[in-house]
């Protein structure tokens, strides 16, 4: 929109939504008064006697005329579950419909409304795989977490992961899938990173953007979370996010932008954080104002489960639903209602938008799912994603692909055997099996030493026998990490001597509830340190290659012992076809071609989110918890990252950071070898309309066939405001190429997407002069770079909202009162 007249507008519309609905009575003073419920059912008792306007065939405003305050209210608040039941309410045990499901609506039949039906989560349809009606099994595909994804570049192929996803989610029957997760990777230790995509927006929202249409492509809906700046898991019920308007536009919104203004979710979640001093789910200005005003969002916003904390504000803010629905929710609602303070305006139009939802729903369309997805036929699509979505950090002397005569592999690390296939907590899935990385090499023809499995997979069923039972349902969510087994010198050595090569992994599990720690999960433990530096010397000395994999949820550090083995591999969790993946790479079957989608930087503390981040050492896990679940919010103990984070470092997250101050990272943001190497040519750099296009030539220029991700960067002059050195602001991935073969690459950039956030004026600027255009093959990896004049310009004005408070915190104090 026109900068002034947005401007103009900007008051008007910042206040809320109250207009008068002349449907409706009102009092002396013009308030808008509700009919008394007794009124509400009487007028439904002689409809009866009528024909009742039904969902779909009449008008949506006559099907909502025809409700009582008590259905609207029950339409707002989904079916759940009793207000005591927290561990179903959290977990999901959605008994009715899809068993395991996470939640549904409410169905009021007389009006033909349906119960629609909402499951997680990011890497596959989470819901119970066995029912106690039948001996069928409902097992889904467990998909490779969003972090791999995002690590493929490939939009085309994250749809096509998208569309297997989808159709698991029609043919069991749901309606909505909670997913995908899409918050900002803003700093390494966040328990739910693994479910994001990355620490850059634009990948974020292009991949989220894929995977969405893919999914809805199936006729099922989505919900993109969590809405917005939910980057940590300590105190997550009640943590304030404060965060520069800046950053909060160009770096937490813009991915959620990018999703709604490309893919338009059916639905999108609010988090459970509050955001400069309101929860989330409680924000007319960010749920209205921005996300519907600005952005043109058609969808239903949906509350995270159990969040917020006061539903009238809630329905107020345009927070559609709360899910999965508690009496209490409902009993305030009704009670605002009947007081007036709470208008029917806000109610209808909260109950028009659930409506409009389940009208797009199979439920309302009454598809008759067959409760048998095609699993195999999406076995194949996550091995394929999997594989293609694995970074090769270090080959030295090729010691991949591991030579067709290595038939016989050493294989070290308890999550060789113990595979982790994806995260805990909501974003898991009950899949039929996880291939371990013993299964996926056996099956590729390289034969792990039996002594060494039976060593290990003794070990970890010990482990795991010894363990207590988890008491509290959270603790249900996560799973230990086993710990590393002790291999004796003369074991190593034998087999060094008979093994053709040795692959350690090292794993690392996280989720819900829980962020992660430095010193035993960012950081490698002494023993893990230890068994990489034995295993390689004994096997260098006989003349042996080593490679570790990294199982891992997110980045761990990697500087201190990357010199000793000859090949680093990240798997990140990649699903249930995971062992079978990692061998495809391995073996050379496909050559990797993934890049890092956030920086490895060389040490956390390097990480400039590290000082207003939890440090999870310092708290007792058990009293975080144990107050979250009994009553929704921690003592306010004003401490920093725990009652409030500021989020200082504004727009130089990751590479923005490492990049613009010259800090030495351990593997760069966008970087990944592969096993052929690529040339780059003829970059031209033309005014195409509104964009900007790029085009360069990628030849492959070594002796295996494979694929390379291109990535645009560009350097504004930096004058107005301090920029980072350079922006990713766009990317593609070639095909296959043959040795020799090669491709142009086209790579737009919106004139428009190279504005800043100008905070005094509101508006996103583009600030006059000579940018530069870098295409590489990472972050710091550039292999062309041309210049163009671009001509100063206020993109649009947007509206001055979500302000963080005036006074900061100061960080490390306690905080004043809120
Ligand atoms: C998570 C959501 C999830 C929901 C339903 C919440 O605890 O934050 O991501 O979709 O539970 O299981």
């Amino acid at each position: 929109m026109h900068c002034a007249l947005i401007l103009a507008l900007t008051t008007a519309v910042t206040g809320t939504l109250r207009a008068a609905d002349p449907t409706r009575q009102q009092d002396a003073a013009g308030q808008q008064q509700a009919p008394s419920p007794g009124q509400n059912s009487a007028a439904a008792c002689r409809e009866t006697a009528k024909k009742l306007p039904q969902l779909g065939k009449d008008p949506i405003r006559e099907v909502i005329d025809a409700m009582t305050i008590e259905e609207k209210v029950h339409l707002l608040v989904g079916a759940g579950t009793s207000a005591t039941d927290l561990e179903a309410a959290i977990i999901g045990q959605t008994r009715k419909l899809v068993p395991g499901a996470a939640g549904t609506t409410f169905p009021i039949e007389r009006l033909g409304v349906p119960a629609i039906v909402f499951a997680d989560g990011p890497a596959g349809i989470r819901i119970s795989a066995t029912r106690d009606s039948t001996a069928q099994t409902f097992y889904a595909t467990q998909f490779p977490i969003g972090t791999l994804l995002a690590a493929t570049w490939d939009t085309v192929l994250v749809r096509r992961v998208g569309n297997a996803m989808g159709e698991e989610v029609h043919e069991y029957g749901a309606d909505v899938l909670l997913g995908p997760g899409m918050n900002l990777q803003r700093n390494p230790l966040n328990g739910r990173n693994f479910e994001y995509f990355s620490e850059d927006p634009l990948l974020t929202g292009k991949i989220a953007a894929a995977i969405v249409n893919g999914i809805q492509q199936q006729g099922v809906g989505t919900s993109v979370k969590h809405f917005v700046a939910n980057n940590q898991e300590t105190n997550r019920l009640n943590n304030n996010t404060i965060v520069p308007t800046r950053a909060l536009r160009e770096m937490y919104l813009r991915p959620f932008e990018i999703v709604v203004k490309e893919a338009q979710p059916w639905t999108i979640m609010t988090s459970y954080n509050k955001l400069n001093g309101t929860y989330t789910a409680e924000r007319a200005d960010l749920l209205t104002t921005v996300l519907r005003d600005e952005w043109g969002f058609k969808g239903l916003v949906t509350s995270d489960w159990l969040g917020g904390v006061n539903p009238v504000w809630s329905v107020q803010a345009g927070n559609d639903l709360l899910m999965p629905g508690l009496a209490k929710q409902r009993d305030s609602i009704l009670k605002a209602i009947r007081l007036g303070t709470l208008s029917l305006h806000d109610v209808d139009r909260n109950v028009q938008r659930v409506l409009e939802l389940i009208l797009r729903s199979p439920h309302y369309a009454k598809y008759t799912f067959s409760n048998t997805p095609d699993l195999k036929a999406s076995a194949a699509v996550a091995r394929e994603s999997a594989a293609e979505g694995m970074v090769l950090l270090k080959n030295d002397g090729t010691a991949l692909p591991l030579p067709a005569q290595a038939r016989k592999a050493a294989l070290f690390g308890v999550t060789s055997y113990d595979f982790i296939p994806g995260g805990t907590g909501s974003g898991t899935v009950n899949s039929a099996y996880t291939v371990s990385l013993a299964q996926g090499l056996a099956a590729a023809g390289i034969k792990p030493d039996k002594k060494l499995q039976l060593a290990y997979e003794s070990h970890i069923a010990a482990e795991k026998a010894a363990r207590p039972a988890p008491k509290r349902w959270w603790a249900k969510q996560l799973r230990p990490q086993v710990s590393q087994m002790e291999v004796s010198d003369a074991e190593i050595a034998r087999l060094a001597r008979t093994q053709d090569a040795a692959v350690i992994t090292i794993g690392r599990i996280s989720g819900e509830l829980l962020d992660r720690i430095v010193s035993t999960d960012y950081n490698l433990s002494e023993a893990e340190h230890r068994l990489i530096e034995r295993v390689c010397n004994a096997f260098h000395k006989a003349g042996k290659k080593t490679v570790v994999v990294l199982n891992v949820c997110g980045p761990v550090e990697t500087a201190s012992w990357k010199a000793r083995p000859d090949a680093i591999l990240v798997a990140w969790l990649p699903g249930q076809e995971g062992g079978h993946a990692v061998a495809d790479v391995l073996t050379g079957k496909v050559s990797p071609s993934g890049k890092l989608p956030m920086s490895f930087a060389m040490r956390y503390e390097d990480d400039p989110t590290a000082p207003n981040f939890p440090h999870r050492e310092d708290y007792d896990t058990v009293t975080l918890h144990e107050s979250m679940s009994t009553n929704h919010t921690l003592p306010d103990t004003g401490s920093k990252n725990l009652d409030y984070t500021i989020y200082d470092e504004g727009v130089f997250v990751g590479y923005r950071y490492f990049d613009t101050s010259g800090k030495e990272v351990s593997y760069p943001f966008g970087y990944g070898l592969g096993y052929t190497t690529f040339g780059y040519g003829g970059l031209d750099i033309a005014r195409d309309g509104d964009d900007y296009r790029i085009t360069c030539t990628i030849r492959n220029t070594g002796a295996r066939a494979g694929r390379e991700v291109v990535q645009l960067y560009v350097s504004a002059p930096g004058k107005d405001m301090p920029k980072p050195a350079k922006e990713l602001r766009a990317f593609a991935r070639t095909g296959l190429l043959q040795p020799g073969a090669d491709e142009t690459v086209t790579l737009r950039v919106p004139a428009a997407s190279l504005a800043s956030f100008d905070e005094a004026s509101s508006s996103w600027r583009t600030e006059g002069g000579t940018y530069t255009f870098r295409v590489g093959a990472s972050s710091a990896d550039i292999r062309l770079s041309g210049t163009a004049d671009v001509e100063a310009a206020c993109v649009e004005t947007v509206h001055p909202v979500i302000l963080p408070p005036e006074k900061l915190p100061e960080p490390g104090r306690p905080q004043a009162e809120q």
